[in-house]
């Protein structure tokens, strides 16, 4: 299963042994949003497979294409042959996780069968590729019973090259879906948020002609300083299977900037042009631009924002300008239905709780978000960070696990790579400080560089054990990083709240952003300062925190932990947690607690910190 992921984005055919799947593909569409699709969400019928996979894996651990991936049908008058019918099962809605939709799957982390039919008229000259936004956690997809792809990875969007096997007509899709968490998965078996299991994004059915614009890179130019002057754009296209020379055409209206260039012998057309006008992207003027694409048949248009982020010495600067960031936390859950977050209406309420907040920036935790919320950032003006879930332990000392974090981490950035509103990739979460991930990690941050020289990199730093009043971050992970991320829960895990006032904070020399701090409160619980769990002790922990982050000169933003209260099986005090982690400033049905307009209050006031 790695070795097939590693190679379809690595492009590393040797590693690709297992029979039945498809020719490794070197492509992962971008902006799929924006071609016309044929949508296959909606009602998909499942089987529940027998932990760990009965039906999935063979005894020696393969992948079984000959059982449910046949969508055979029973002879129910002999003779005997399958026993199982998707057509008379039951349906799960796509997308969506199944823990949500039926009570009996709310605990399941196995596998999860799913089938729907389709039509479809294959036009010659054209490619056809299911894309999937994302799944949860392994999934095996096979069309007319020929395995087309396997993808390991619950948060970054996939394709699969259908083309060589549709037929017109009716055709049929089967996907195994595998939730279960893996010593060496990405995150691993230990996580403090709820594994929900299936097809969690939106699939799809993306034709093309059969040579195509796959990817594509359309930013500010980015010199050794910001230059605000300069209306310099540059970037590149990439068409697959283009022969070298193959015109390509961008053309932004609105900035007065086109261009037809040509491509190279790998399919890549760089270009440089200048706009005549352009206004640069900031959360006070989210500014975005249509951006139309051509190359043979291909056409594609996209909405970019054009800006320049970078660090300079503990500040932070967009646009040459230095800021702090004023956000919060929050897991991939849809305010009040719950399950995951999916929909329009769930990323709007999402958005509408940040705006009334007066926050500017959002860390997406741990994982990336469906693309939804990083297209909603990019309109309404919340630069957002997004991070792959290297959640504490991994098996930083396995190559093979270190392959499968690039293949996710260039998953990430290719979908969002366009995206104005990111302005920070993240490669981990509160790791342990041990030289293997340290190496790791610094590996991985210098690979999102190479892929992104155009933004910072950063990381979330675990809590130092407080020396007396004597907090130091001498993490060696830092020295890899452009921004540190500084998460501590002092008042909570750590101390008593009046501690905060008198810790002081030793950091590296870089922009500095408390990731994570806060405490649990279960909304409507009420008392005094000192009683946990009760919204006006919440409030009193980060009070003091304030405090302390006042006496942090090089701080640059912060992202209290949490938003909205979120479900994790390791939050289970009857009557206060049932199953929520609690320290959301909004509770999970979308009730405000105290804490929430604490925040709204500091951040229309611009208290907690200064850009510079
Ligand atoms: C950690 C971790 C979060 C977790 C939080 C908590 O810092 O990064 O994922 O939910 O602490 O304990 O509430």
């Amino acid at each position: 299963m790695l070795r097939l992921a590693a190679c379809l984005i690595l492009a590393a055919p040797a590693l690709c042994a297992p029979a039945q799947a498809q020719q490794p593909l070197q492509t992962l569409l971008v902006n799929v949003d924006h071609r016309s699709t044929v949508s296959l969400n909606g009602d998909w019928h499942y089987l529940v497979d027998q932990s760990p996979g009965r039906a999935l894996y063979t005894s020696t651990g393969a992948i079984n294409d000959k059982s449910y991936a046949m969508n055979d049908h029973p002879h129910i008058v002999g003779p005997h042959n399958e026993e199982y019918d998707f057509s008379a099962a039951p349906t799960l809605k796509v997308p969506g996780d199944w823990n949500t939709q039926v009570p009996q799957l709310f605990n399941d982390e196995g596998v999860v069968w799913y089938q729907r039919d389709f039509d479809a008229q294959p036009k010659p000259g054209t490619r056809t590729f299911l894309h999937v936004g994302a799944a949860n956690y392994r999934s095996h997809v096979w069309v007319n019973q020929k395995r087309v792809c396997d993808h390991e990875g619950g948060y970054t969007p996939f394709d699969c090259e259908v083309t060589a096997v549709l037929h017109p007509g009716s055709n049929f899709v089967v996907i195994a879906v595998d939730a279960t968490r893996l010593v060496d998965g990405i995150p691993s078996v230990g996580i403090d948020w709820f594994n929900y299991g299936g097809l969690t994004r939106d699939l799809s059915l993306v034709t093309v002609p059969t040579a195509f614009i796959d990817d594509y890179d359309v930013h500010l130019a980015h010199g050794s300083a910001f230059d605000p002057m300069s209306k310099e754009l540059t970037g590149y296209i990439h068409v697959l299977n283009a022969p070298a020379g193959t015109a390509v055409t961008i053309d932004i209206p609105e900035a007065g900037a086109k261009t037809t260039v040509q491509t190279n012998a790998e399919g890549t057309a760089s270009f440089t042009i200048n706009a005549t006008s352009l206004t640069l992207w900031s959360p006070e003027t989210p500014k975005l631009y249509k951006v139309n694409l051509a190359s043979g048949e291909d056409r594609l248009s996209d909405e970019i924002g054009f800006r320049d982020i970078r660090v300079d010495g503990t500040r932070i600067l967009l646009n040459g300008k230095a800021i702090f960031l004023q956000g919060a936390n929050m897991h991939a859950e849809a305010p009040v239905r719950g399950g995951r977050a999916n929909t329009d209406q769930d990323v709007a309420t999402i958005f509408s709780y940040l705006k009334d907040m007066n926050a500017n920036f959002v860390r997406l935790a741990h994982y990336p978000h469906d693309e939804r919320m990083t297209r909603t950032a990019d309109r309404d003006g919340i630069m957002v960070w997004s991070e792959i879930p290297n959640w504490q332990r991994i098996s930083y000392d396995k190559p093979e696990v270190y392959a499968k974090d690039v293949v996710m981490l260039k998953e990430m950035i290719r979908r969002d790579r366009n995206k104005a509103s990111v302005i920070l990739w993240s490669v981990s979460n509160e790791t342990p400080n041990n030289p293997t991930r340290t190496k790791f990690l610094t590996d991985l941050a210098n690979e999102a560089r190479s892929l992104d020289p155009t933004r910072p990199i950063t990381s979330a730093i675990i809590g130092p054990k407080p020396k007396g009043f004597e907090m130091v971050n001498d993490d060696p992970l830092c020295a890899a990083l452009d921004v540190v991320g500084q998460n501590e829960y002092i008042g909570w895990y750590e101390g008593t709240p009046e501690d905060a006032d008198k810790m002081h904070w030793t950091f590296p020399n870089k922009p500095i952003i408390m990731t994570e701090f806060g405490a649990e409160a279960k909304h409507g619980n009420h008392g005094a300062t000192n009683q946990r769990w009760t919204e006006e002790q919440q409030v009193y922990v980060l009070q003091h925190q304030f405090m302390m982050f006042a006496r942090i000169p090089n701080l640059r933003g912060t992202t209290p932990w949490v938003l909205m209260d979120f479900r994790s099986p390791t939050r289970n005090i009857p009557k206060l947690q049932d199953g929520y982690n609690r320290k959301g400033l909004i509770s999970e049905d979308g009730k405000k607690k105290q804490a929430f307009d604490l925040f709204k209050q500091a951040y229309k006031d611009h208290t907690l910190g200064k850009p510079e």
